[in-house]
């Protein structure tokens, strides 16, 4: 079983790069509906709400947790090994950098939540594989209640995104990190903005990729997958929103932490 978790409807962009690579797998995901924006809190309340996600879904049977969030992968991943250390977490930050170095020459860009931005995490880890690179970052706080409001292809989100991809556009980065799980809901207005020639990077994708070839037997077809989509908070408005972006009806479960 493998456990996944995020500030809210975010992560399920890992669940549906989870569903195409292995659409029979047995896991849980739970959304913290109820508390989302991760992005603009301190590290210890970060940490706290993280444990606790985490918590529900290894009391639910996952194996090994996916921290599909950025912001929590950014701030409280040691956080989370000390406090489960029997279970393998991996976040989505490390698989995302290494991506960007191995198809960037020069210049990367970043977006992500304040959070994520101020730890300078991405700047860390890629210049760690990628230390000639030059690295690009900005936060974008207003995306994320944008996707959650399902306003994914409106005309204040379209202005917003002129306001913060302006610079990056304009420093002509090569690639640009999508980093944070609610973005690749946005990646077709921010692939339209920055121009095609920019490799635009999704989380969801590579972290996927890196996990299943960790841990191949978890990603094995069952015959009746036990797949679990729980939210802290529900609503007909997540409920739409997660249908759609997973080509599938969902009815999530309402999760008490
Ligand atoms: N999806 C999240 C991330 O990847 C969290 C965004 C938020 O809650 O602010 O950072």
């Amino acid at each position: 079983m493998i456990g996944l978790f995020d500030s809210g409807i975010g992560g399920l962009t890992v669940v549906r790069a989870l569903l195409k690579a292995a659409p029979q797998a047995d896991f849980v995901y739970l959304g913290d509906t109820a508390r989302t924006p991760y992005g603009n809190k301190t590290q210890e309340t970060v940490e706290r709400y993280a444990i606790e996600d985490a918590q529900y879904v290894i009391k639910h049977g996952a194996q090994l947790v996916i921290v599909a969030c950025n912001t929590a992968s950014a701030l409280a991943l040691p956080k989370l090994q000390e406090a489960f250390p029997q279970i393998p977490f991996i976040g989505v930050v490390k698989p995302a950098a290494k991506e960007a170095v191995a198809i960037t020459k020069r210049s990367v860009g970043v977006i992500g939540t304040r959070a994520t931005v101020n730890s300078e995490i991405y700047d860390k880890v890629i210049h760690k594989y990628g230390p000639h690179l030059k690295v690009m970052q900005q936060a974008c706080p207003l995306f994320v209640p944008l996707v959650e409001e399902g306003m994914l292809n409106d005309q204040l989100t379209k202005l917003i995104a002129r306001r913060y991809l302006t610079p990056l556009r304009q420093a002509n980065v090569e690639s640009l990190i999508l980093g944070c799980t609610h973005y690749p809901l946005l990646k077709p207005l921010i692939q339209r903005f920055m121009g095609k020639k920019v490799k635009v990077i999704d989380s969801a994708n590579v972290v996927v990729k890196q996990a299943m070839e960790e841990y191949p037997q978890l990603f094995a077809a069952k015959d009746s997958p036990k797949q679990t989509i729980a939210f802290t908070d529900t609503s007909p408005l997540s409920d739409r929103i997660a249908s759609k972006w997973l080509g599938r009806p969902v009815t999530a479960e309402r999760a008490e932490l």
